[in-house]
């Protein structure tokens, strides 16, 4: 039996919510690892489009089970809310289950992760602002409050009153205003986990039990490599490792069980937030990038992503720290239109060759990319597309096809699944 894991090589934002909902057609449970509400994935289900933050995008398939694992920090009521939304739209939520492990995003976390950011200036990431950094820095701290506590009143409390007092001192510190309330935050916190208890299990035995009756797996991933706190670019990724091995530890289940990593690449890059990005362009070809393919802005933030060329320094890196098996490529149809397309094939510094991606941010932030140039292909209606990939692979058009060879042939990995997209149906799989 293998499990399946997707993760996004780049800033995130890759399109692998796409690639998920694809992969979970057959998958009997789909599982989140890490991250937390700072994620935002978007499927398109008919002309129907759902954004999720925390819940697995395997939620929309009656007939998978769908987990949150002790490695994502959940916002509880964040969760509350999208399973509020999810059940609104007919769809029922009682394929979930949440880890008892998984650490709780309190409010105190969003105050101090706005604060943090003011104070750090040019070393900011310019977050999301979800707390993500400040409850990761408390699961490591062992101050984390986690979902065994929030379903349970009395551990909740006891957590609380020590806690809370020790935030507070934090945001003074901090030159913060706000006022913690230990009891507004207790009423608040013990009533979502009433509310969440019934969905609250030990996930670990739970996988153990699927994978042993033999059920396929789908490890569905959130950011990007380069946002990995071990691998990504430190200290502007998030605070979670995005790695396919990330998947083992994030969800309970050992190694040797994921052994088919997909990698999902988007046709160009795109981040949202700061640090160093050698291919990034500006002007009217950024613009262009940005407002097709349903619009290059953030799905939590709505803040306008940073785009460039896909870049395979990142992507040579990517391939190795994860163990790739195979390439999903996304968003090919937004380059549309465009006659000429770089590709980043490897970077200069000081006028030298850099061969693997740099640790040192200032070493990166001074790299000059190396670029191939390819032909353009033209700016298909998306019917269009949908009629090519009916047709399958052979349909692209050359220049599409040369692109992805090219890309194939650079990473040693072969494309698995071309999205041509956002519909389900823009979608080429073998
Ligand atoms: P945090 O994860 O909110 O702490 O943000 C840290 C950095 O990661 C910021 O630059 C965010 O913009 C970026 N980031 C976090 N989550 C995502 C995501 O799901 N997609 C793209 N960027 C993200």
């Amino acid at each position: 039996m293998t499990g399946t894991v997707v993760v996004g090589l780049q800033f995130g934002d890759e399109g692998k919510g796409k690639i998920v909902d694809y992969l979970a057609d057959r998958a009997d449970v789909v599982v989140r690892f890490q991250g937390g509400a700072n994620a935002g994935h978007t499927v398109q289900v008919g002309d129907q489009l759902y954004a999720f933050h925390l819940l697995p995008s395997g939620v929309l398939r009656t007939r998978s089970m769908n987990v949150i694992g002790n490695g994502v920090v959940i916002d509880p009521a964040q969760l509350l809310k999208e399973i509020e939304e999810t059940r609104a739209l007919g769809h029922s939520v009682e394929n979930l289950r949440i880890s008892d492990r998984a650490h709780v995003v309190m409010p105190y976390h969003k105050i101090i992760d706005g604060l943090e950011e003011k104070l750090k200036g040019s070393l900011g990431a310019g977050t999301t602002l979800r707390g993500i950094g400040p409850s990761f820095e408390d699961k490591v701290g062992r101050f984390g409050i986690r979902m065994c506590d929030l379903v349970d009143p009395v551990a909740l409390r006891e957590k609380l009153e020590t806690m809370v007092p020790i935030k507070q001192r934090l945001i003074d510190a901090y030159g913060g205003t706000e006022r913690l309330d230990l009891e507004t935050i207790y009423k608040e916190q013990v009533e979502y986990g009433l509310r969440l208890a019934p969905f609250v299990a030990d996930t670990s035995v739970w996988l153990d039990g699927a994978i042993r009756r033999r059920k396929r797996v789908l490890f569905e991933g959130a950011q990007g490599t380069h946002l990995c706190i071990d691998h990504g670019i430190y200290p502007f990724g998030t605070s979670s490792d995005c790695v396919a091995g990330a998947a083992s530890v994030g969800a309970g289940v050992g190694p040797q069980f994921l052994t088919d990593i997909v990698g999902v690449a988007k046709a160009f890059t795109s981040r949202v937030g700061t640090g160093p990005f050698p291919t990034e362009v500006e002007g009217s070809t950024a613009e262009y990038l940005r407002e097709r393919g349903g619009g290059e802005y953030g799905t939590t933030t709505r803040r306008p992503r940073r785009v460039g060329w896909l870049d395979l320094v990142m992507l040579r890196m990517a391939v190795r720290v994860n163990g790739l098996v195979s390439l999903a490529v996304t968003k090919l149809d937004v380059l549309g239109g465009l006659d000429r397309i770089p590709i980043c094939v490897g970077y200069r510094f000081d006028g030298e060759a850099v061969k693997e991606f740099p640790a040192s941010m200032r070493v990166l932030s001074r790299c000059e990319p190396v670029y191939r140039e390819f032909k353009g292909w033209p700016d298909l209606s998306e019917s269009d597309w949908i009629a090519t990939a009916k047709k399958g692979k052979r349909a692209l058009p050359e220049a599409v096809r040369k692109y992805l060879e090219f890309i194939e042939a650079q990473l040693k990995v072969p494309v698995r699944i071309i999205s041509v997209g956002r519909p389900r149906a823009a979608t080429i799989g073998h």
